[in-house]
């Protein structure tokens, strides 16, 4: 079955139950600041979710391009993709889990459709927890369809829960239906969640709560249906493929690729690195489906018609990432030159489905040639400073040379890189640059640890804190935070005094205790300088995000910041400085936690 066949199939499976076809949203989101790409289906149709009345009715489905990049590191598995597309249908406040459930599993099973071995399918219901019940209903409709017990499993928020997209708003249980891809021979009579060869294909969400500002999940009137599933998983499974990238979607890139590389996808690679004397092979199939995945995610970006480009904020960083992600990946199986190439083969494989790509093929082959031309001289000075013996870090930050490459280099010449002090150095300048692009790489419905959040806040009333008790010369030079502790570098010459210490901590403890809340707005950046504290060693884009600690024209804390933060400062419990040492001449850094 092809990929257009599978959409079309979905499409019209739906509309023949009343479901009006919408195309398929920019990748880029209009009018939500809160992230950069569209992550799901649901995204593009959140106001409807909460109550606006679509113009097409109250059933809907569609094919809808998403980007995310929160899963970026698993990408180079067989299943995993920033780029994808998802199939979805929709009830707003129409028809509820027995429709949705059982066309779900029509839709999958039935010859006309699909025609999925019932024996290869599983499915998972939320099993409830104190704030919300067991999804009893979803349980129940499974079993009528005849899906053994053990086949249904229960499974807690963490597994079966989506939503809200933001901090509040609607959210409910999910059931999810999983695909048994191992051997015909071995198929197991139970559902096993941690078994990857049980493969998730399709999430229907049920959106029958709403969890409110105080974080209170309360059951809603209004009740809808949002379902996911990934076009790129399902062409596998349909045709029996183990592999995403064995697809008509992915292979003619990878063939390409071959082509282009000194390597045949699934060869291994030389020796890639030494770990406890041993030599390590590495499966070059990572490569070839980082490059492909990270380039097509780049064709559909720059073709999406909202003139995104590559640059250092935004979408564009986004952009600039992938593709030099692509590029050095490329490198290491000896290809030089190739986006152009590959576009060509990305712009062939999508032109019927996605005609906007043919259309700005012009502007999409010019960006990405310049990229790599850009990237190449980035590589070429990079390599210059190599020479003259420049610290990693430095050469990664300023000249954008990639670590990889840095120690390749190093091992060819004999030398010894300081690796550790690398990455205490990378995971310092990280925080500092995450708390002002938080989200960057991360879909907007990412949750935030509820501990790492409140040390968040605290640590902006620390930082404000620290200015009144030793001077406005205070200047935040590092900040890290897990879910333990917060720590905070700062500029300040000498070490504090254990009064300073104290005062510093009543002040903190006094705006906990005074209920302030935790607000954000979006500003032009010359409007939010003038009113905010930021980084100067940060580039920020035209537009940023402000969080204010306090009421309106009386905040007791302003700064530049991406979020996440609590939404009263009442949350946090008791502040209390443990440590307050030196790092660096003029730099002191102050650990500390919540109780
Ligand atoms: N919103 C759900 C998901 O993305 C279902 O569409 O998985």
């Amino acid at each position: 079955m092809t990929s257009d066949e599978i959409r079309k199939k979905f499409l019209d499976f739906f509309e023949k139950r009343g479901h009006k076809i919408i195309p398929s949203s920019s990748l880029i989101p209009e009018n939500d600041p809160s992230v950069l790409f569209t992550t799901a289906g649901m995204h593009p149709l959140v106001p409807y979710l909460l109550g606006e009345k679509h113009p097409l009715g109250k059933r809907l489905a569609d094919v809808q391009k998403c980007i995310r990049t929160g899963d970026i590191d698993e990408v180079g598995d067989y299943c995993h993709h920033t780029f994808f597309e998802m199939l979805g249908n929709w009830s707003l406040h129409d028809y509820f889990k027995k429709e949705a459930i059982n066309w779900s599993y029509e839709f999958l099973t039935s010859p006309e459709f699909l025609g999925l071995d019932k024996d290869r399918i599983a499915v998972s219901v939320f099993a409830g927890d104190e704030s919300a019940d067991f999804d009893e209903e979803s349980f129940r409709i499974w079993q009528e369809i005849g899906i053994g017990e053990k086949r249904i499993a229960k499974l807690p928020k963490k597994n079966n829960w989506w939503g809200p997209a933001g901090e509040t708003g609607p959210c409910g249980p999910d059931s999810e239906m999983f695909y048994w891809v191992g051997d015909s021979d071995k198929i197991p009579e139970s559902f096993n969640d941690d078994n990857p060869l049980w493969l998730e294909i399709w999430n229907d969400v049920f959106m029958e709560y709403n969890k409110n500002s105080k974080g209170i999940f309360e059951k809603m009137e209004r009740k809808n249906v949002d379902t996911g599933m990934g076009l790129e998983r399902l062409l596998a499974v349909v045709n029996g493929f183990d592999d995403n990238y064995k697809t008509e979607l992915f292979w003619p890139i990878i063939e390409k690729l071959e082509e282009l590389s000194k390597f045949k996808y699934g060869d291994k690679r030389d020796i890639e690195y030494i770990k406890n004397d041993e030599q390590c092979w590495v499966d070059t199939r990572k490569y070839f489906r980082i490059i492909a995945d990270h380039l097509k995610a780049s064709v559909f970006i720059l073709g999406d018609e909202k003139g995104i480009t590559p640059s250092n904020n935004g979408q564009g960083y986004v952009l600039r990432r992938l593709i030099r992600r692509a590029i050095r990946y490329g490198k290491q199986i000896g290809i030089k030159t190739f986006t152009k190439e590959i576009t060509e083969v990305i712009i062939e494989i999508y032109k019927n489905a996605y005609p906007e790509l043919l259309k700005n093929k012009n502007f999409i082959l010019n960006n990405l040639q310049q990229e790599e031309e850009k990237f190449e001289k980035t590589l070429e000075k990079g390599l210059k400073e190599f020479e003259k013996g420049i610290d990693p870090f430095i050469l990664f930050t300023t000249y954008g040379f990639p670590i990889e490459l840095t120690e390749e280099l190093a091992k060819e010449k004999g030398q010894k890189i300081d690796l550790e002090d690398f990455h205490r150095k990378m995971a310092e300048h990280q925080k500092l640059s995450q708390t002002a692009s938080s989200g960057m790489f991360k879909g907007g419905l990412a949750d935030a640890g509820e501990e790492t959040k409140k040390l968040h806040t605290a640590t902006h009333l620390l930082n404000a804190a620290l200015r009144i008790v030793l001077g406005e010369h205070v200047m935040q030079r590092g900040s890290n935070i897990t879910a333990e502790r917060l720590r905070f570098d700062f500029t300040h010459s000498a070490k504090m005094t254990e009064e300073e210490k104290k005062k510093v901590e009543e002040i903190v403890n006094q705006k906990i205790a005074e209920k302030l809340p935790v607000n954000f707005v979006e500003m032009p950046r010359v409007e939010a300088e003038k009113i905010a504290l930021h980084s100067f060693n940060e580039k920020y884009g035209e537009m940023v995000k402000v969080y204010s600690i306090g009421t309106d024209g009386n905040y007791f804390s302003r700064e530049f910041c991406g979020g996440p933060h609590v939404l009263n400062t009442s949350e946090l419990g008791h502040f209390k400085i443990l440590k307050e040492e030196a790092v660096s001449a003029g730099v002191r850094r102050i650990k500390a936690v919540l109780d």
